[in-house]
């Protein structure tokens, strides 16, 4: 959900996000992809701390520190790569159970 909300926060109004999904030989994969401006490589992993935000009218900067906690508690990761809609993709990978 908070990446699916990340992705519409970064998409200009009238742009359109992607949620697929995969089978992988160990488990799903889901891809989150917009059409907003991207991360550039070296922002990358700051994203995930706590408290990196650009939101400035609100608090918030906990999504992904959160996100990536729990995918990483199941066994899985996330990943961060240029997306092929032209904004950023966020690509989790998890394990059967
Ligand atoms: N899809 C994206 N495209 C561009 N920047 C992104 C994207 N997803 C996250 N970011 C950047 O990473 C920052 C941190 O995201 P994160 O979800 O951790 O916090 P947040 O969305 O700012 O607040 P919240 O705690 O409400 O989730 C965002 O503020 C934004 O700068
Ligand atoms: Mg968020």
């Amino acid at each position: 959900m908070n990446l699916a909300l990340n992705a519409i926060d970064a998409t200009p109004a009238g742009g359109a996000v992607a949620l697929r999904g995969r089978a992988t030989a160990p488990g799903v994969e889901l891809i989150i992809a917009d059409q907003g401006s991207g991360i550039p490589p070296d922002l990358r992993s700051r994203v995930f701390e706590p408290f990196f935000t650009s939101h400035s009218n609100r608090p918030g900067g906990l999504g992904l520190a959160i996100s990536r906690r729990i995918t990483e508690e199941a066994g899985g990761s996330i990943q961060i790569t240029d997306g092929a809609e032209g904004g950023a993709e966020f690509r989790v990978r998890l394990p059967s159970l």
